[in-house]
């Protein structure tokens, strides 16, 4: 049997390959051999899609190509997943031609990016890459006013945008956008399709990457296929998880998880018109898509195909653990969730082959990384990088963050983590028991005591954090606020303690600096770079107050823009300005460090448990990062740094200041230093 992955990139950019394209070589029966004739059977059926779309003969043989490289992983792969369908012939066909139209109506402008792209695999992996994400009518209103704001992405260095979801939603409470009614129409209060559209263009004009979500786990209750559903069709009840009474949802149950128990238990919901019960594995009104139904996958590669059109570079694949169901398992990181994430990115590669993808997988560190791969989704949220650098903040110490780096940094080629300190979600401790076993510590407690430290119940927490589905039955929480309320900024400013604030900016940008410097995307959360306290005023809107993330997700203060030409002061605006003007300063280092591109990253021992110690190379390029934990100095080796590659003499290449290595390193409290040789 031949595997799925990525097989020959070798006939990318010329010709078809023979061997390829006759099956004269292949045995009888193989699996090559029935892919090989299918296809043959199928290419005549894209002729009508060309002459339709007057699709010249080069833009068409460009397509070709890439259906010949990809044909036979792609084959499989839907074979795995709907092979068994009397009529799997038929969807294989639809998915063909949905792929071939994407094509044929690719813009000129996109298919040149995809063009570049091939040739530069790896261009998300460089160092000039940084990235932001914002929900469009809490920074700017509508995408109108957003396209006006570029200018402050590039002063602050961005080069990856993320909307949050802006596509039409239900009325009311809408997950903050996961709940899409119309995958093609922008949610009116943001604006417009063709908005959309300008911005993408304006974007790439100022070399920013566009990342929208694809929500393709559930749609709202009011989307079209759930409303024919309701009307009683069974085509589209059949889009869903329905059950008429509770005997397959109690057997289900057994081994599920319940993700949101504090909007109902369970993950199924009542559904008085239906008279049934429907899978919602998130709030009641978010319908699970059955992907088990081949027209499900066709229809959803179509919205797929659609958003991508729009301009999008990077799509960030929602709740990407879910969408696979099997009983008697927990539902979540099943194999068939990989298959068809390789499904929807060989389609990809053939019909909108610059688009990227990128893993939403919150869960164990041993499952996030299956999601990851140049056939999978090339970049991820690195979601246990995040609750460790929280980890260590609590605890002063990285002991449990090096155990987990220590053998979960790594990815493939061609893949980048994507390195955040909050988003717009919850922060659940996801380490790995094991790894916190190692070191001695119990994982259980662990996680009872960072929910005590983060929600500012522990002694001599400097957190502000709330709970988010606090599960009475089992005493599990995750924890909601933002990153300087986290880090301690709103205690001392309530305190009006100096040293706390200078603290609470220390840890501030103490994060920031590893998320910068360790390998992969840095992605800020707008908002964190003026230190953006909690909002508690959510609980006033009864669509947002039974959801506690919304303390964190403040509207943007643009008066904050006028307080940076001030003069020092020592009131909140000049808070404000340090983060805003260091975190500046450190994005601008960071993209002339050629040294931080890439994945490539080794710890060293540094004997000190307060000090996170690592090297970055690329190339010839090689840059220490030390990064203390505690609000005590620390001393760090100097043989240990010289033995690192920093030689007799080194410089700070934030701070500019040079060392040598004669004597040991005092590194200040919360000081991050990037250490280059000179
Ligand atoms: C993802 C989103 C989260 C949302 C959930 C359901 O985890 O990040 O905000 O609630 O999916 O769509
Ligand atoms: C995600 C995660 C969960 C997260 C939630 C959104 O898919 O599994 O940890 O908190 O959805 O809140």
């Amino acid at each position: 049997m031949i595997g799925t992955k990525n097989n020959g990139a070798a006939s990318q950019n010329g010709a078809p390959s023979q061997g390829k394209r006759t099956s004269g070589n292949l045995r009888p029966g193989s699996l090559a051999f029935e892919a090989q004739l299918t296809l043959q059977r199928l290419l005549p059926r894209l002729d009508a899609v060309w002459e339709k779309t007057k699709t010249s003969e080069r833009v068409r043989h460009d397509f070709e190509v890439r259906l010949h490289d990809h044909w036979q992983s792609l084959f499989e792969l839907l074979r795995e997943l709907y092979g068994q369908r009397y009529d799997f012939f038929y969807h294989l066909e639809q998915i063909l031609i949905t792929a071939a139209e994407a094509w044929a109506h690719r813009s000129p402008v996109l298919r040149e990016v995809d063009h570049q792209r091939i040739n530069d695999p790896d261009w998300f992996t460089s160092e000039k890459m940084v990235g932001g994400a914002l929900y469009v009518d809490l920074f700017s209103d509508n995408l109108g006013r957003l396209r006006e704001s570029i200018g402050y992405f590039q002063e602050l260095g961005l080069t990856y945008l993320h909307l949050m979801p802006l596509f039409a939603v239900r009325p009311g409470n809408n997950d903050g956008g996961y709940a899409i009614s119309n995958y093609r129409s922008v949610d009116p209060r943001l604006g417009t399709m063709e908005d959309l559209r300008l911005l993408a263009d304006d974007l790439r004009e100022a070399g920013i990457c566009l990342v929208l979500d694809f929500v393709f786990n559930h749609t709202s209750d009011d989307h079209q296929w759930a409303q024919k559903a309701q009307a009683g069709e069974l085509e589209y009840q059949e889009f869903y998880y329905i059950y008429p009474d509770r005997e397959t949802p109690d057997r289900y149950e057994q081994t599920l998880r319940e993700i949101f128990p504090t909007v109902r238990r369970g993950n199924f919901t009542w559904h008085d018109g239906m008279q049934q019960w429907v899978w919602t594995t998130f709030n009641s009104f978010q319908w699970d898509l059955n992907y088990s139904n081949p027209s499900v996958f066709r229809a959803m590669l179509e919205e797929l195909f659609f958003i991508a059109d729009t301009g999008v570079d990077i799509l960030r694949l929602d709740a990407v653990a879910f969408i696979w169901k099997q009983m008697g398992t927990n539902c979540e990181n099943l194999p068939k969730a990989h298959t068809l994430i390789q499904a929807f990115n060989r389609l990809a590669s053939i019909a909108t082959p610059g688009l990227l993808f990128k893993s939403e997988a919150i869960v164990h560190p041993d499952d996030v990384v299956k999601y990851i791969g140049h056939d999978e989704c090339q970049i991820s949220y690195n979601p246990t990088l995040m609750a460790l650098l929280w980890e260590s903040l609590a605890t002063r110490e990285v002991r449990l963050l090096t155990q987990s780096l220590s053998h979960r940094h790594q990815l493939p080629e061609n893949t980048a983590w994507v390195n955040y300190l909050r988003c717009h979600d919850d922060i659940g401790w996801t380490f790995d028991d094991a790894d916190a076993s190692k070191i001695g510590i119990n994982a259980y407690d662990h996680r009872q005591f960072l929910n005590r430290f983060y929600t500012g119940q522990f002694q001599g927490s400097f957190a502000r954090g709330i709970p988010f589905q606090e599960n009475q039955a089992t005493g599990d929480m995750r924890i909601a606020g933002t990153m300087a309320s986290l880090a301690g900024l709103e205690l001392a400013i309530e305190h009006e303690d100096e040293k706390g604030m200078d603290e609470a900016i220390g840890r501030i940008l103490l994060l920031q600096g590893v998320a910068l410097s360790i390998g992969g995307i840095p992605l800020l959360y707008l908002g964190e770079e003026w230190g953006m306290l909690n909002d508690y005023d959510f609980v006033e809107d009864p669509a947002k107050a039974g959801d506690t993330r919304w303390v964190h997700r403040p509207k943007m203060k643009w008066e904050f823009l006028e307080e940076l030409g001030d003069s020092l002061g020592s009131g909140p605006g000049s808070l404000r300005r340090r983060i805003f003007r260091s975190l500046q300063r450190m994005i601008t280092v960071r993209k002339s460090l050629p040294a931080l591109g890439g994945q490539k990253m080794d710890l060293v021992q540094s004997g000190n448990t307060h000090l996170l110690t690592f090297v970055r190379s690329r190339d010839s390029h090689r840059l220490v990062v030390v990064a203390n934990f505690s609000e005590q100095p620390q001393s760090l080796e100097g043989n240990v740094l010289r033995t690192a590659g920093l030689g007799r003499f080194f410089e700070d290449a934030i701070g500019g200041q040079t060392y040598g290595s004669s004597t040991d390193l005092i590194v200040a409290p919360y000081q991050v230093l990037w250490l280059k040789r000179v």
